[in-house]
């Protein structure tokens, strides 16, 4: 098996459509599973891949922005659309992706990683490296139309990777805060 990360728009056709398969299971999408581009281009979306053989067993993209909170700008990238087949869950193949994916992330030279998900996540994500940051809220959409991850109807847990000296030192002002990331209204929270 073998992680695959190439920008989204590269992805060869047969395994996007496998990867838009997984996807449509749990987040269905009219009018069915598509090789297309799913991001916003702005974020430079990046898709990382675990494969066997020819098969997608995991998947998952990574967004990137830059993001300005307490008056200082962080490279930030997030993790979307995480997803395991469903025949294949529960063997470590998602927690592996979810851990590849934060050292790209961090050998890409970002400040931070940050996205949202449900709590019952936690331990999948803090098990892959990810820490959780209670009572921050994630603050997606533009600014114009806020999208935060605190909405009615939402249950989401911050996690987050503080990846350079300059993030770390700076890590305790993202305790409990609201946390702009405005990704635009393609991937609101990505
Ligand atoms: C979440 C998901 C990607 C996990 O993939 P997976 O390959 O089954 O996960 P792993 O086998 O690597 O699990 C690693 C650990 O996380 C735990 N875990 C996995 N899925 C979990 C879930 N849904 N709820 C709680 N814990 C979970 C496992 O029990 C395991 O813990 P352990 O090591 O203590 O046994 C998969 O369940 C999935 O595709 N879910 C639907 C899509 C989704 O919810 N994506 C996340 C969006 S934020």
């Amino acid at each position: 098996m073998r992680v695959l990360t190439l920008p989204e728009a590269e992805v060869p056709a047969e395994l996007k459509l496998q990867v838009a398969e997984l996807q449509d299971l749990v987040w269905p999408r009219p009018p069915g599973p598509s090789a297309d581009p799913v991001h916003d281009p702005a974020l430079s979306p990046s898709s990382m891949l675990l494969v066997d053989g020819d098969r997608v067993v995991a998947a998952l993209d990574v967004l990137s922005k830059p993001l300005t909170h307490a008056g200082r700008t962080y490279a930030a990238s997030g993790l979307s659309a995480v997803v395991t087949d469903p025949a294949r869950r529960g063997r470590g193949y998602g927690r592996r992706l979810v851990s590849a994916a934060r050292a790209a992330i961090e050998e890409g030279g970002a400040d931070l990683g940050i996205f949202t998900c449900d709590r019952e996540l936690r331990g999948f994500y803090e098990g892959a490296g990810w820490e959780p940051l209670p009572g921050a809220v994630l603050v997606g959409g533009t600014v114009g139309r806020p999208f935060p991850s605190d909405q009615d109807g939402f249950d989401k847990l911050t996690m987050a990777a503080f990846l350079t000296g300059f993030a770390r030192r700076h890590r305790a002002e993202f305790a409990g805060a609201r946390i702009g990331l405005y990704p635009g209204e393609v991937d609101r929270l990505w």
